[in-house]
């Protein structure tokens, strides 16, 4: 089989951390993706345009000589955040996004809000200046199912957002359900959504039969399998408003393998191999690329990546290192639980 050649991805949603972890996941991300939307769910979290420059900085004194790689800075929305600091932060070019994360749904979201009628300034203010809003979609209502979360945050929050706020740019981020494939699908073109590699392969069956899988723990949960087949469906299906967010999540195995383990799956390692066996399955190889590294560029209002990167068929499976040294501890990389004869080969 003839090697395939893409234009250089991008991520639209990827966790980079900092300090000792960021130094270590940077190259793994940079390695293949151009640019990243990197999240701002750091501890203190980045909520001002000065906090994000300041990461910024920070991410490219991380990376390898010789490496190129572009992070896109997003701002974490507060009760008080400022309308003018977000606005100057999106004219210079800083900042591409704002993310809104539930206060209490996921890692590193206890900032993040609770009242949203307090954050509709700012939101007014995006959807002015056509400032896009990342979207954290679960509601974090502890008498609502994990496995309902998603779904329920569409009804309560996610569309009386989008029609009091109209015109504002939304990316529905890692959903994980077919109502959230339905959604974006039903929602025009200031609606997109994003899907991780880790959701098209894995349903809940498992993350909890026979035994329970850590790794395979993130947020979103990981639902039913119809609903992974509607995210494989929506992935595959060439529709301009879904593309690729890997929400590669990097936590030391000591925080995983716990009695109360962190949520996330490190996927930035073996993302675009696993993508094309994924596309190969579907029969939808001619499609990767607007996934990977068209449809989420058009959405941001970026040109798509001059450099290209080349997938090839391998005749032995793909092999990588079961875990990554970091200086916060040993972080496992994702294990699809299949081999893959695809690998990056430039
Ligand atoms: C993310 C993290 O670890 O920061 N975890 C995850 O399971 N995806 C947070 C998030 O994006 O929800
Ligand atoms: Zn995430």
């Amino acid at each position: 089989m003839t090697p395939i050649t893409l234009r250089r991805p991008d991520d639209m949603h990827l966790h980079l951390r900092d300090g000792a972890m960021l130094e270590a996941v940077l190259p793994e991300s940079a390695r293949h993706f151009a640019r990243a939307i990197v999240m701002p769910n750091l501890v203190p979290p980045v909520v001002t345009a000065a906090q994000a420059a300041a990461y910024r900085d920070r991410i490219l004194a991380a990376l390898p000589a010789g490496m190129a790689f572009e992070p896109l800075m997003t701002l974490y929305l507060t009760e008080t955040t400022d309308p003018g600091d977000v606005a100057a932060a999106a004219a210079s070019g800083l900042v591409r996004a704002v993310k809104l994360y539930p206060a209490g749904a996921t890692t590193n979201s206890a900032s993040g809000v609770r009242d949203f009628d307090r954050v509709r300034g700012v939101l007014e203010r995006m959807a002015a200046i056509g400032l896009p809003l990342c979207v954290h979609g679960e509601v974090t209502d502890p008498v609502v199912d994990i496995f309902d979360r998603e779904a329920m945050f569409i009804d309560r929050v996610l569309d009386p957002i989008r029609r009091a706020t109209p015109g504002l740019r939304v990316v529905m981020e890692h959903i994980t359900t077919a109502e959230g494939v339905a959604y974006v699908q039903g929602g025009g073109d200031t609606l997109a959504g994003t899907i991780t590699t880790h959701h098209l392969i894995l349903n809940r069956n498992h993350l909890l039969a026979g035994g329970i899988r850590p790794h395979y723990y993130c947020l979103p949960v990981a639902k039913r399998e119809h609903h992974r087949l509607a995210l494989r469906a929506a992935a595959t299906g060439g529709a301009v408003r879904f593309f690729l967010g890997t929400d590669s999540a990097p936590h030391p195995d000591h925080l995983k393998e716990h009695a109360c383990g962190c949520a996330g799956c490190f996927t930035a390692t073996n993302t675009m191999a696993i993508l094309a066996h994924v596309f190969e399955e579907e029969g939808a190889l001619d499609r990767l690329e607007g996934f990977t590294s068209l449809h989420g560029a058009a959405f941001y209002g970026l040109a798509p990546n001059a450099a290209r990167i080349t997938l090839e068929k391998t005749a032995i499976p793909a092999a990588w290192p079961a875990r990554i040294a970091t200086g916060a501890g040993p972080v496992t990389v994702f294990n699809p639980g299949f081999p893959v004869y695809w690998q990056v080969s430039d």
